[in-house]
């Protein structure tokens, strides 16, 4: 195999390792809001409202003007498209208002899973052919890293070999085009809590799924210091009888990351998957307590792991907004902690802390 190819240039690794290294700053987490429309309209009905652009911004104006402290936990946001071009009441547009706050803001880029053909079930993700352009379109709008998922689900015969290599290739382009438009890329392979397997099962799955990404990365000349990984955390099925301790899940999404994700990767900031708001907590505070060499920062980039409780307390309404906020702060508070391994079980309950976020098929 021909082994030419060129670096980026120097100035285009600096700034992607600046902005990855700023995204895992310690203590600090990603608050991932980057719903599409359909998945943001069931949260809006559960509280009353329509699926309307207002209503979606409204709720996403709540999180955004939140008190400024935000930014001593949260260092990133995702966003979706639209939110991009959104503004606040005032006419401020919500990218100024997140960089005012030192939050940098990111984009979600792959426009979701459609079927896999012949495979069982399985799903492949669309969005490489002009991805380019809307990086470049992003960038000028003042994104500077981008996120693109790509689930996986663990059954008797998957994840197949056709969807872990179709994954890993579309990871890698996509990879490749973020960076070379200047924009972060966040990886993520999520394999998924549904299903009934056990935590040595998915533990595998996740270690086969990882080596073979960074295969495609390393394939692709992506270059590593300048992207971070959004991973499931390893834990037993949703449907699995046998439930672990967050010691044990903590150890064997450890030793999965150990095995598959190279040094260069400056680091690891997981999905939350569907876990309550405390499971998801306590599990990242274990992660960062095991006696083990880790030689990336291990934290958090929650979407319903932050949000349930602002859900809760907002409803809706115009009166809740600022009890919401302090919902807020209060899971990225807990979150920041957990990622230095220094919560403590019950030292900050929310209004939904517990309530489990797992719906099955779960579509962002
Ligand atoms: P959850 O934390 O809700 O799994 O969301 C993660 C995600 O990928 C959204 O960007």
């Amino acid at each position: 195999m021909p082994t030419f190819f060129s670096y980026p240039a120097p100035e285009l690794q600096e700034e992607l390792k600046r902005t990855a290294g700023a995204i895992v700053a310690p203590g600090k987490g990603i608050l991932a809001v980057d719903e599409a429309n359909d998945g943001i309209g069931k949260l809006l009905a559960n509280v009353g409202l329509e699926n309307t652009e207002n209503n979606r911004r409204r709720y996403r104006q709540l999180l955004f003007t939140s008190d400024d402290s935000l930014s001593d936990h949260i260092s990133a946001v995702i966003l979706f498209d639209e939110t991009v071009y959104q503004k606040t009441d005032d006419g401020t547009p919500f990218i100024e208002i997140l960089k005012k706050k030192n939050i940098i803001p990111g984009i979600k880029v792959d426009r979701d899973a459609v079927p896999l053909f012949l495979s069982e079930d399985e799903v492949t993700t669309q969005g490489l052919d002009d991805l380019a352009l809307r990086c470049a379109e992003y960038k000028k709008q003042g994104c500077r890293f981008a996120k693109w998922r790509c689930p996986l689900k663990i059954a008797d015969n998957t994840p197949s070999v056709q969807a872990i290599k179709d994954t890993a290739q579309v990871l890698a382009r996509y990879a490749s085009i973020c960076q070379s438009q200047g924009l972060v890329p966040i990886v993520e392979p999520d394999v998924l809590l549904d299903g009934n397997h056990d935590i040595v099962r998915a533990q595998k799955v996740t270690e086969v799924v990882l080596a073979e990404v960074y295969k495609a990365l390393n394939d692709h000349h992506v270059f590593l210091e300048g992207t971070l990984l959004k991973p499931n955390m390893v834990t037993p099925g949703q449907g699995c009888p046998k439930r672990n301790t967050p010691e044990e899940i903590a150890e064997a999404t450890v030793i999965a990351l150990r095995r598959g994700v190279p040094a260069a990767v400056p680091g690891i900031a997981f999905l939350s998957g569907g876990q309550s708001e405390e499971e998801a907590t306590i599990n990242l505070n274990a992660i960062n307590k095991v006696q083990l060499y880790t030689p990336w920062t291990l934290t958090f980039s929650y979407g319903r792991a932050l949000q349930a409780s602002v859900w809760k307390i907002w409803a809706g309404k115009d009166e809740n907004v600022t009890k919401a906020q302090q919902e807020l702060f209060k899971r990225a508070k807990a979150n920041g902690i957990a990622s230095l391994g220094q919560f403590q079980s019950g030292q900050m309950t929310s209004a939904a802390g517990d309530k489990s976020n797992y719906s099955q098929n779960h579509r962002y």
